[in-house]
């Protein structure tokens, strides 16, 4: 029924997506549901060849499979029915549930809490119930592969990377331009909530950190630092708090394709709910692998040397501590903490910007 639909819906439009873009459209037809990726919504530097865009929309269609299985339903799907070119992401069909997947109903309670939280943490281990409770919740699909480390020298190192990684994405003329021009809303209290993008206030930057911010906006600033081979300020940003993490984790598939980047979501959904479920924060650190992936993908196309020999030198620390990634495709990485609330939660688009019924 169509209140059924908007309630599917509706939870897929829960997923996280990379800089709050919602790169998604939904359109439902008798009893099929065909999902669109959106792409005017995703194109940006660092979603190269989509890969950013389709970890989220497998992560909306992992809520959706949850919450048909909730409403006593079974959402069959074929991905990408008209080749991985086209914008048409995924078909659904429903029929009624036989047996519940015993897992989604522990996930199903995460899917309203889960949020990306940036706080410090406070380095308190993880048990070995969660971290199998993680794992397994990966792993449900058995081509993806979670790595967990806890160990206080690879999160520096990891710390390092992204950090390394965030300057790069700032200093490349491109990646600044999505970042203060896409990606961050510059709300006032008084505006009240963005519907999309990131709002100033998810970050949980110090005052300090946010005027910084300011200042680096300007093109002209980011020359100069370029040219001073500058701009260690940015790595600050989010160094000490990935430090702060109780974990590291890392989502691996077999190869690079497409359809694997939509499994990797899937099985990051399911991850992120279960750590929510278990108190634990969770925040994505995507600029190494996503990077990475467009200098070796595109042969570094459009990059100055410089930043290429430094994304190969941040690839060998990152297969240092995570030695799967040389013969897998590394999809999602994430840092784990301890740590108090966000201070807000982000918005979404209102279910008639991404849903809609075919009458014909
Ligand atoms: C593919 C992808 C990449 C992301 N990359 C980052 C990242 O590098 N750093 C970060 O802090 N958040 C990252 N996020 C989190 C998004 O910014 C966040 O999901 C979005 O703003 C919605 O907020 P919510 O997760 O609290 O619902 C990423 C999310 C996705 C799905």
């Amino acid at each position: 029924s169509n209140d059924q639909v908007e309630q599917l819906v509706e939870a897929a439009s829960l997923a996280p997506s990379g800089g709050n873009t919602q790169p998604w459209k939904w359109l439902a037809h008798s009893n099929a549901l065909f999902l669109f990726h959106d792409e005017k919504e995703s194109a940006s530097w660092i979603d190269f060849k989509h890969s950013a865009s389709y970890v989220a929309l497998g992560a909306a269609i992992e809520n959706l499979k949850i919450k048909a299985e909730s409403l006593h339903l079974s959402a069959n799907y074929t991905l990408f029915p008209n080749g991985e070119e086209s914008k048409l992401t995924a078909v659904f069909s429903f029929s009624e549930l036989q047996t519940r997947t015993e897992r989604y109903t522990n996930l199903e309670k995460g899917m309203t809490m889960r949020l990306t939280n940036r706080k410090k943490g406070d380095r308190r281990p993880l048990s070995d119930e969660v971290s199998a409770s993680l794992k397994s919740a990966v792993e449900l699909d058995e081509n993806a592969v979670l790595y967990l480390t806890q160990n206080e020298e690879d999160v520096q190192l990891i710390a390092d990377v992204v950090s390394a990684s965030e300057r790069v994405r700032f200093l490349h003329p491109q990646g600044h331009h999505d970042f203060y021009s896409r990606e961050i809303r510059w709300t006032k209290d008084k505006d009240g909530p963005v519907s999309e993008g990131l709002d100033i206030k998810t970050l949980e930057l110090s005052e300090s950190d946010k005027t910084g911010l300011i200042v680096a906006s300007s093109p002209e600033v980011i020359k100069l630092l370029n040219k001073w081979g500058g701009g260690s300020a940015f790595e600050k940003l989010s160094k000490k708090s990935i430090a702060s993490s109780s974990a590291i984790g890392l989502i691996v598939l077999p190869t690079y394709s497409s359809y694997n980047f939509i499994k990797g979501g899937e099985a990051l959904q399911r991850v992120w709910l279960d750590a929510n479920v278990n108190r634990l924060s969770f925040q994505p650190l995507t600029a190494p692998l996503f990077m990475i992936e467009r200098m070796k993908q595109s042969n570094g196309e459009g990059m100055t040397t410089l930043m290429v020999d430094e994304l190969y030198v941040l690839e060998q620390k990152l297969q240092k501590v995570f030695p799967a990634l040389k013969d897998n495709q590394g999809i999602f990485m994430f840092r784990l903490s301890y740590a108090d609330e966000a201070s807000i939660r982000s918005m979404r688009k209102p279910l008639n910007e991404i849903l809609q019924f075919s009458e014909v």
